[in-house]
């Protein structure tokens, strides 16, 4: 049974429909990012799940068992979930050790199995010998830590973090997820993780669920939303590439169909619902090699990123749209050169 669900969820704040009709399954002890452009409605769901805010319509399950929605609204307390968020939220006042302990001295845990959970928490983050400390005498990824630890002190069956990492430098980040990941596989406890950070999301989630304007556009493993992305703006918000118009000539029903582009006939992966006509394409730079005779194309812009030189070139066949290729950085070729596109993925027009 899903761990969590959301069925047709929606959340209005005045004329703004922040969540909109969201269906949702989460299983029990997934990692899922939900991703997304700021706006798109991110915190308002965690919000939602939490049980800080009620939903509009539609209904929240935890365990199957209805949680928000139809007339019910159980309190957060009650919910045994788990929140970090981005700003850490840390008292200054307080040891890194009371930081931790204070959902339990709430949950009026005391004695022995008070400061048994504490230590065993902040043993997790790795913070044992810093317990003593103020916030104020920790760094960025330290406090961090001491967020999470207080998450995980209640032994929350569902964790859900609101972009923990945005305070946090680029190395920091990437210690930092492989910390989470580590804290997945302990606990397995199930995880939603907010972010705005592709990279990140595919870095860390077994699923990641891409949210545009309230709306749920794609839920799929990282492997599937690049290689399969549901809509042109999943493709454009994971990876790097390309998203052109062409045309669909005919689709067979194998997972391929014959494309229309600049000019030439090219049998590239599609998903069911494509028909003839239409048609959007997205081609990623490993899709595109050079050729002697092909698509003749004009560099517009290159960057040497250490190892490769990305190239964005236009075809001459349409000289507003941009492809994006990866070239050895030894031998790049001239300002003029053919392309064939030998991989692609056609979406509905
Ligand atoms: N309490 C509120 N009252 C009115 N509007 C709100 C409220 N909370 C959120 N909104 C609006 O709902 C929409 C979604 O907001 P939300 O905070 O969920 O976005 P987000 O995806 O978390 O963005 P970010 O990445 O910037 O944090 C926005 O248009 C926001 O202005
Ligand atoms: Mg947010």
């Amino acid at each position: 049974m899903a761990a969590l669900s959301l069925r047709g969820l929606v959340k209005r704040f005045g004329a703004v429909t922040a969540v909109d009709r969201v269906d949702l399954e989460i299983a029990n002890g997934e990692f899922l990012a939900l991703l997304g452009p700021s706006g798109c409605g991110k915190t308002t769901v965690l919000r939602l799940i939490a049980g800080f805010e009620k939903p509009s319509a539609g209904e929240i399950a935890f365990d199957g068992t209805v949680v928000s929605g139809a007339g019910m609204h159980l309190p957060p307390e009650r919910r045994r979930v788990g929140i970090v968020f981005q700003s850490y939220a840390l008292w200054p006042h307080m040891s890194v050790a009371r930081n931790v302990g204070y959902p339990l001295e709430v949950a009026k845990v005391r004695g022995r199995e008070y400061d048994r959970r504490v230590a065993a928490a902040l043993e997790t983050v790795g913070l044992a010998g810093l317990a003593a400390r103020r916030p104020a005498e920790l760094s960025g990824g330290q406090r961090q830590r001491v967020a999470l630890a207080r998450c995980l002190v209640m032994t929350p069956s569902v964790v859900l973090l609101d972009e923990p990492l945005a305070n946090l430098d680029v190395h920091l980040r990437a210690a930092m997820e492989d910390e989470f990941r580590r804290l997945h596989a302990e606990t397995g406890a199930t995880m939603v993780y907010i972010t705005h950070d592709q990279a990140e999301a595919m870095a860390l989630a077994d699923r990641i669920a891409v949210l545009d304007g309230g709306r749920l556009v794609q839920a799929a493993t990282p492997e599937r939303l690049y290689s399969e992305p549901a809509a042109p703006m999943v493709a454009g918000f994971i990876g790097e590439g390309a998203v052109v118009d062409a045309r669909v000539v005919a689709a067979d029903g194998d997972g391929r169909c014959a494309v229309r582009l600049y000019g030439r006939e090219m049998r590239l992966r599609c998903g069911a619902g494509v028909r003839p006509g239409p048609a959007k394409v997205c081609i990623r730079p490993e899709d595109i090699g050079v050729v002697e005779t092909g698509i003749p194309v004009a560099v517009r812009r290159r960057r040497y990123k250490g190892g490769y030189s990305a190239i964005d070139v236009a075809p001459v066949a349409a000289p507003d749209d941009r492809l994006l290729l990866r070239l050895p950085a030894a031998s790049p070729p001239g300002d003029g050169f053919e392309i064939e596109i030998a991989d692609g993925w056609v979406m509905p027009g």
